[in-house]
């Protein structure tokens, strides 16, 4: 199955009130649990990849990596650039064969996210590849780019920004942040200024970064093996469910793989102390995130049985 584009996956999933999910993917563990979970669920799948993911395995290995795994499923399938910090790294992608990528302008002046989304929707369109831009600022660690506070998303400038800019998508700020530390209070997403947007732009898809839940159990083992990761909380599930049956389309999730791989890793470094295979532990690392992708495909984007 060749790679496909978000355009039928997002027209299915805003029709019928669903999302898909954006994994992050870094390695190949990670890439044949999320694909195992995705069959398993008969659900489509985005594999986004960061700035960060390519550094670490390298474009070639995760393009490598994705074609293993389309040779080996009929699922449909969008390769995603996650946070594309600036055209070079879009055009790097498209010339390589994603087809979908993110410029994310968030951190600019507005005029300046718009010229700069501009010139990405341009260069990818004439080559058939889906573009997601930002507007708004999500607190946290975007890739390179600290947001102390965040800037909720302005409906009517959202508005004004998917007609000038022509982009395909726009992930939104309504209170969703990156990481394991998401509230230190009750957590809340803002749903008036979500129903806004989706007014202003109806049909359109809106994304949610930031959007793992954080699971307590996985805190929990991970902790209970030696971690320290106190007073970690994410978007509670419900949450996002409702989001999905709005103009949320697409829901990124790359924290909670991070936690099922590190807690499951820990606790079996624990239970086996005379095992150093590494096939051993990352097997078990990628049934914890195979596990994990069905949670989310059945309990959070509801995405089973779709293809
Ligand atoms: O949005 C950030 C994603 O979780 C990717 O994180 O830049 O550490 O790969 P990374
Ligand atoms: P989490 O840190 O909540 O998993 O968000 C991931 C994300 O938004 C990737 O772009
Ligand atoms: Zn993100």
């Amino acid at each position: 199955m060749p790679l496909t584009t978000p355009k039928e996956m997002f027209a299915r999933a805003y029709a019928e009130g669903f999302a898909i999910g954006g994994f992050n993917v870094n390695n190949m563990e990670i890439v044949q649990g999320i694909m195992e979970a995705g069959a398993l669920e008969k659900s489509p799948l985005i594999l986004q990849v960061s700035a960060g993911a390519r550094k670490y395995a390298g474009q070639t290995y995760i393009i490598k990596l994705v074609e293993a795994a389309l040779a080996t499923t009929d699922l449909p399938v969008v390769l995603h650039l996650d946070h594309g910090q600036n055209f070079e790294i879009c055009k790097e992608v498209i010339d390589g064969g994603f087809s979908s990528v993110m410029i994310d302008g968030s951190h600019l002046p507005y005029e300046e996210n718009i010229a700069l989304t501009k010139r990405v929707v341009e260069y990818a369109h004439d080559r058939g590849v889906w573009v997601e831009a930002e507007l708004g600022r999500l607190a946290g660690v975007e890739d390179d780019v600290q947001a102390a506070e965040s800037i909720y998303t302005d409906p009517d400038q959202a508005a004004e920004f998917v007609g000038r800019t022509g982009c395909d998508s726009l992930a939104i700020a309504i209170g969703t942040s990156h990481g394991a530390y998401k509230f230190s209070g009750e957590a809340r997403l803002d749903f008036d200024r979500l129903e806004k947007i989706g007014r202003l732009l109806p049909g359109f898809p809106i994304v949610l970064h930031g959007a793992s839940s954080v699971p307590q159990e996985f805190v929990d083992m991970a902790n209970a093996y030696g971690a320290q990761i106190s007073g970690a909380k994410g978007v509670p599930e419900a949450l996002l469910r409702k989001a999905a049956r709005m103009a949320v389309c697409k829901i990124n999730i790359d924290t909670d793989l991070r936690l099922a791989m590190t807690a499951t890793i820990r606790k079996y470094f624990a239970e086996h102390p005379d095992h150093f295979d590494p096939r051993q532990y990352l097997s078990a690392a990628r049934d914890a995130v195979r596990e994990m992708v069905r949670h989310k495909i059945r309990n959070v984007l509801g995405s089973s049985n779709t293809i």
